[in-house]
């Protein structure tokens, strides 16, 4: 297949690139590699996949309708996973994830629909659940009470993305994430941080008191119920792509302190305004729909990742 893949050069849009790349399929890449995180990890994402058969990369921006005409050209699918994924980012520029993940996600889906795109697979979040205590979180709970901005353009997505399905007919998948986390993994996020601070005897800054559980699930997890997705291409689902496990917190950090080989002097601070306390998926839709099976728990997963980190960086 030719996909068009937004967010090639993030985390997830990485891997994902990888795996399609290595069973023959045709990627293009689109990015525009902004300065959220440092952008000389994202070209060293790209440099790994430059050199694959059948990539090609634009450097562009999802907003930008001229550019995203001519990536769509002839593409069997898109998968669309480009946007601002900070939390804590979206409380001082909410401005920046209107324009990114709403105004970009409607040109998107618009010139989907004008260009009758076989099918339009796109990044939802667990951020959609926000104040819905209900555990395990399934697609059938109500998801209208978002904590951040940033949950709230994820299910603004969602609502866009069936109302373009009711109008045109267009094929749509939702894929809430939660969590995800492994190699080549974004600076922002906890074990990330964690594992920066502990390397370099630097305090960590554990919020909640350590008491947050959280649904990690490794990226190559992700990617396989991503790839499930392009293939199936159902007709309009949203689908939750866990672990399918809670982790407390101060396990999770547990794990990095013996995979970094010292402990962490640890900073224990209240909740965050928009976190929640807790998180997991009912994975059963998953499950059913994708064959998804989620293979890594974070005793593997974690020290992956520190293995990674310290390569990377020389340390
Ligand atoms: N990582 C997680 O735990 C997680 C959880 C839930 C949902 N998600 C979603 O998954 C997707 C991928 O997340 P990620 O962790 O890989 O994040 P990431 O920030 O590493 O990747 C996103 C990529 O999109 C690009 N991008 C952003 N705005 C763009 C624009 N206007 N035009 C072109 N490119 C643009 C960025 O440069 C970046 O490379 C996002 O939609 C995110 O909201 C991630």
């Amino acid at each position: 297949m030719k996909i068009l893949l937004t967010g090639a050069a993030g985390f997830i849009g990485f891997h994902t690139a990888k795996t399609l790349l290595a069973r023959g399929d045709e990627v293009i890449g689109l990015d525009n590699f902004n300065p959220y995180y440092d952008p000389q990890l994202k070209e060293n994402r790209i440099k790994q996949l430059e050199g694959l058969k059948g990539f090609t990369l634009i450097r562009g921006d999802i907003t930008d309708r001229e550019t995203i005409r001519g990536a769509m050209k002839g593409v069997d699918r898109i998968c669309h996973l480009a946007a601002l994924a900070g939390v804590r980012y979206s409380f001082e520029h909410p401005d920046e994830f209107i324009l990114n993940n709403i105004q970009g996600t409607f040109e998107m889906i618009d010139e989907a629909r004008m260009q009758e795109i076989p099918g339009f697979i796109y990044a939802s979040s667990s951020s959609v659940y926000g104040g819905n205590e209900q555990s395990p979180s399934s697609e059938e709970d109500r998801v209208d009470d978002q904590l951040a901005l940033y949950g709230m353009t994820k299910k603004d997505n969602e609502l866009m993305a069936h109302t373009f399905h009711n109008l045109y007919g267009l094929p749509v998948t939702g894929l809430r994430f939660f969590t995800v986390y492994g190699p080549w993994g974004r600076p922002d996020m906890a074990l990330f941080l964690f594992t920066d601070a502990i390397l370099h005897d630097r305090p960590i800054q554990v919020f909640g008191e350590g008491k947050q559980q959280r649904d990690f699930t490794y990226v190559d997890d992700i990617v396989s119920g991503i790839v499930a997705s392009i293939d199936k291409n159902h007709d309009e689902e949203i689908i939750n792509l866990g672990c399918g496990r809670k982790e407390e917190l101060m396990d999770f950090i547990k794990i990095i302190e013996e995979s970094c080989g010292k402990e962490a002097q640890k900073e224990m601070l209240p909740m965050q305004p928009g976190d929640v306390r807790s998180s997991l998926a009912d994975i059963s839709k998953a499950q059913k729909l994708l064959d998804y099976e989620p293979k890594t728990q974070i005793k593997d997963g974690i020290p992956q990742f520190v293995e990674w980190y310290r390569e990377y960086y020389g340390i």
